[in-house]
C-alpha cells in the first residue's frame, strides 16, 4: 500500500497528509504523482548513491578540436558530401530539447515562443522549424523532429505548433515526447508539497531526453525510419546549423558515436560546459563543477588551455544513444541546491530551501569509444537567450543575428548602411551561399533595415 511503503522510505509526512487529507491537498493529484514516482530510485538518490562525482583525475588534458578553419580546407569537401548523402537519404533526425520554461526571461510559457527574431520577432520555434523545412527542400528529403517538452510546458507546446500550422512542417515528421519528473526533496531527504497541493517535482534534466525516447517509442520510429544519426541542439540558440552538413559528415566518418560543437570561450568564467580529456576520455565538465586550477589553467603562450566551450550540440548515433537505455546503464545524477514555493504542514504558502536532482546529456559523452569535437565561430552558431539582460539575453542574440546576415550580405558584394539591422528568413537563405542565387531579390545598397522573408511568407 502507498502509505506503508511512503512510511518505509522516510516520508511518514506524506503519508499522514493523505490519511488525514488535509483540506490543502489533492489527494489524487498527490497519488498521481507519487504513483510515477521510483521510490526506491529517489531513496538511492537521497542516500547519495547514483550522484555525479568527480573522476578520480589520473590525466587532466585539452581535448583535441578540429579548429574552425577546417570548415574552409579542400579536405573538408569530403566530409560535407558525406553528410549531406546521409541527409538527403533521411538518415538524420533533428532533436530539440524544450523542456525549459522562459521563467529566467520573465515569461511563464515555454522557451521556444520567445520572440528573437532581429525584426520578425519570429520565436525560436518557428526558426528551426523554418530551418528544418528549409533543409528538406534543399535536399528533396524528410528530417524527422523530435521535440522534448516537460510536464510543465507539454500542451502549450503542441498547441502552439497546432496553432502554427506546425510552420509548414508535416505534422506527422514532428514527434513530440515528454521528459521525466523527479521529486525535488529537503535537505534531510523529505518530499515537498508543491504549491497546488500535489507534490513538488522538477524535470529529470536533458539526460532524461535518452530515457524519454525510449519511453515514449522514439527509437522505434527512429528505427522504422531508419534513422541513423540525431542532431541534438538546446531550444535556446537560434543561430544553431541545425543537420550542420561538415558535422554530420566529420561525425559519421570518424564513426564516432556522440561527437560535440564548441566555441572558444570568451572568458576564464563564461558559464559554459569545457570538453576536455580526463582519463584519456572526451568529457564536458560543467562549469559549476570546475575546479580554479583548471577554469585559470593556462598553455605556454599565456592564453586559456581550456577554451573550447560547449555549445551543447551534439551528433548522436542513434543505435548509441538506445543503448545507453538499456543494460540498467544510468547517467549519473547531478544535485542542485534551490529554494523551493511549497506549503507547510498547515497549508500555508512557504519557501524552502531544497535539492533537485537532474542527469545531463554530456555525461554520455564518456561511454562513447569515439568522439569528435568541431571548433565553430560564436559569431556564426552560437547566440542564445539565457538571461533578461547583459549576456547571453534577447538583446545580444538579436544584434548577433542582425551582424551574421549583415556579413552575408556584405560577403556577396551588397552595401548595408552601419545602422541598419538585417534578418534572413531560413527561408530565404539557410546558409551564405544560398544568397547568390537571389542576388537579383535584393537591392544593390540597404539603407534601411531590411528583412528578407522565403516565397511562402510574403504577406506575413
Ligand atoms: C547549458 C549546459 C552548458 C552549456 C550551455 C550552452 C547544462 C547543465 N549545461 O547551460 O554546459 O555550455 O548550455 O548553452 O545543460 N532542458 C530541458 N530539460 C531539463 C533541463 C534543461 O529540456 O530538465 C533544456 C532547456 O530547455 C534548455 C537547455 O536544456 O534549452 C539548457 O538548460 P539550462 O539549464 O538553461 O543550461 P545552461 O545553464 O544554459
Amino acid at each position: 500500500m502507498l502509505e506503508e511503503r511512503l512510511r518505509e522510505t522516510g516520508q511518514d509526512h506524506i503519508a499522514r497528509l493523505l490519511e488525514h487529507s488535509a483540506g490543502f491537498i489533492s489527494s489524487q493529484m498527490l497519488r498521481d504523482d507519487l504513483a510515477q514516482v521510483d521510490l526506491s530510485l529517489v531513496m538511492r538518490l537521497i542516500k547519495g548513491d547514483l550522484l555525479y562525482k568527480e573522476p578520480q583525475k589520473r590525466s587532466v588534458e585539452p581535448a583535441q578540436v578540429i579548429p574552425a578553419s577546417f570548415a574552409d580546407t579542400q579536405e573538408a569537401a569530403q566530409y560535407r558530401d558525406h553528410g549531406e548523402g546521409l541527409i538527403r537519404q533521411g538518415s538524420v533526425a533533428a532533436l530539440i530539447v524544450a523542456g525549459g520554461q522562459g521563467s529566467r526571461l520573465g515569461i511563464e510559457a515555454p522557451k521556444g515562443v520567445v520572440g528573437v527574431g532581429p525584426l520578425s520577432a519570429k520565436s525560436l520555434f518557428c526558426i528551426h522549424s523554418q530551418k528544418v523545412l528549409a533543409l528538406c527542400r534543399k535536399y528533396r528529403t524528410t528530417i524527422p523532429v523530435f521535440i522534448m517538452t516537460s510536464r510543465a510546458n507539454d500542451v502549450q507546446t503542441k498547441a502552439y505548433f497546432s496553432a502554427n500550422d506546425y510552420f509548414g512542417l508535416d505534422k506527422n515528421e514532428v514527434h513530440f515526447f515528454t521528459q521525466g519528473m523527479l521529486p525535488s526533496v529537503t535537505p534531510e531527504g523529505r518530499f515537498l508539497i508543491s504549491r497546488e497541493g500535489s507534490l513538488f517535482m522538477n524535470p529529470d534534466g536533458h539526460g532524461g531526453t535518452l530515457t524519454a525516447l525510449s519511453k515514449n517509442g522514439c527509437f522505434d520510429i527512429m528505427r522504422d525510419r531508419n534513422i541513423e544519426e540525431i542532431f541534438y541542439f538546446q531550444v535556446d540558440n537560434p543561430l544553431v546549423k541545425i543537420c550542420d552538413p561538415i558535422f554530420v559528415g566529420l561525425h559519421s566518418l570518424s564513426r564516432a558515436e556522440m561527437s560535440s560543437k564548441v566555441v572558444r570561450k570568451r572568458s576564464y568564467d563564461e558559464k559554459v560546459g569545457v570538453i576536455a580529456r580526463i582519463n584519456d576520455k572526451t568529457r564536458v565538465v560543467e562549469y559549476s563543477d570546475m575546479s580554479d586550477d583548471m577554469r585559470y589553467a593556462t598553455d605556454e603562450t599565456n592564453e586559456m588551455l581550456y577554451w573550447p566551450g560547449s555549445i551543447a550540440i551534439h551528433m548522436i548515433r542513434a543505435d548509441f544513444a538506445e543503448n545507453l537505455t538499456r543494460e540498467g546503464l544510468m547517467l549519473p545524477f547531478h544535485r542542485a541546491e534551490k529554494m523551493i514555493p511549497t506549503l507547510d504542514s498547515n497549508g500555508e504558502p512557504v519557501e524552502e530551501k531544497g535539492v533537485k536532482f537532474e542527469t545531463f546529456i554530456f555525461d554520455a559523452l564518456p561511454h562513447a569509444q569515439r568522439s569528435i569535437t568541431l571548433e565553430v565561430l560564436r559569431d556564426e552558431e552560437f547566440a542564445p537567450v539565457k538571461n533578461m539582460t547583459g549576456e547571453d539575453s534577447l538583446e545580444t542574440s538579436r544584434s548577433m543575428q542582425s551582424a551574421l546576415y549583415r556579413c552575408w550580405l556584405e560577403k556577396a558584394g551588397i552595401i548595408v548602411n552601419k545602422d541598419v539591422s538585417v534578418e534572413i528568413s531560413p527561408l530565404f537563405a539557410l546558409e551564405q551561399t544560398d544568397l547568390l542565387s537571389h542576388l537579383s531579390d535584393i537591392p544593390d545598397r540597404i539603407e534601411t533595415d531590411i528583412y528578407l522573408k522565403g516565397p511562402d511568407e510574403q504577406g506575413q
